[in-house]
């Protein structure tokens, strides 16, 4: 398998020549920032079973809404946090689809996710503006292909490790 991504001019493979990007160690993708990075990544094995989607986007803004890349399972708690470039989170207002959230700045909000709850979020603060969107994706049932990923804004490398495990087999009964 390896780890593969789009930013907007077709589908790259991590570690191959021409329509490549980055270095890939045999168990991780490791490339520079100063490489175009924004853009969906996901892992796909050799007979093309793809790995969940996940989108990266790097940000110039003061801070950025923490939420969870891959999907959530219905009934699972979700925590979001404003985090700022400097480190720490800000009292923030959440906002989901275009409305707040709750009444009030807060510096951590937790969800109990339903299905209704899938869409667009984002946070904003009275001192460092408002972070980038993130969509939240639900799933009703459990998905067996996960992919992990490291994210470090203020280092020089990106460090995406990536799992694929295969469904159990089909039950006999
Ligand atoms: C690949 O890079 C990752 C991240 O730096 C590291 O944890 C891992 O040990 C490396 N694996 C190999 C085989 O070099
Ligand atoms: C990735 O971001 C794009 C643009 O914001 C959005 O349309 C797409 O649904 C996102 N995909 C995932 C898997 O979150």
């Amino acid at each position: 398998w390896t780890v593969k991504r789009d930013t907007g001019s077709g589908t790259e493979s991590c570690g191959a020549g021409g329509r490549g990007f980055g270095r890939f160690n045999g168990s991780s993708c490791l490339f520079a920032e100063f490489e175009p990075i924004s853009g969906v990544y996901w892992c796909e094995g050799e007979a093309g079973e793809k790995s969940e989607e996940v989108n990266i986007t790097v940000s110039d803004k003061h801070v950025i809404l923490q939420i969870p890349a891959l999907p959530v399972r219905t009934g699972s708690d979700v925590t979001l946090r404003c985090k700022k470039k400097t480190g720490g989170t800000a009292a923030a207002y959440f906002y989901f689809n275009g409305r707040p959230v709750g009444p009030k700045s807060e510096h951590i909000i937790t969800i109990n996710v339903q299905q209704s709850d899938e869409g667009l979020y984002w946070c904003s603060t009275d001192e460092f503006g408002s972070s980038p969107q993130s969509v939240l994706r639900v799933r009703g049932s459990v998905t067996p292909i996960s992919v992990a990923t490291t994210e470090r804004a203020t280092t020089t490398t990106t460090t995406i490790t990536t799992h694929i495990s295969h469904p159990p087999p089909p039950s006999s009964s």
